[in-house]
């Protein structure tokens, strides 16, 4: 009992680089969203857009371009994968 306890305490004591509070049980990351987000420093997310990786022969090089480009999350969705995703 007296182990548990000091091993919590011990874990909160400790400064992770995680948003996730020390929490039990554990919180499950979303397998999906891990796939596709990627946090960035001001505490959004940055993903990939959609379309650029095959079918490309009938695509303007502008839309090429722009679909080459990384895509943020806006604040609502910040919200959702923040807790979709609380380790990263
Ligand atoms: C176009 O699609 C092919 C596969 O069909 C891919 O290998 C290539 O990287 C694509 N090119 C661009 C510019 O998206």
């Amino acid at each position: 009992m007296f182990l548990t306890l000091g091993l919590r305490v011990l874990s909160l004591s400790r400064t992770f680089s995680t948003s996730a509070v020390a929490s039990f049980p554990k919180l499950k990351t979303h397998q999906g969203a891990k796939k596709r987000w990627k946090a960035i420093s001001s505490g959004a997310f940055k993903r990939a857009k959609a379309g650029h990786s095959h079918l490309n022969v009938s695509k303007r090089p502008d839309r090429k371009n722009r679909l080459s480009q990384l895509a943020y999350s806006s604040p609502t969705q910040t919200a959702i994968l923040k807790k979709a995703m609380p380790y990263s």
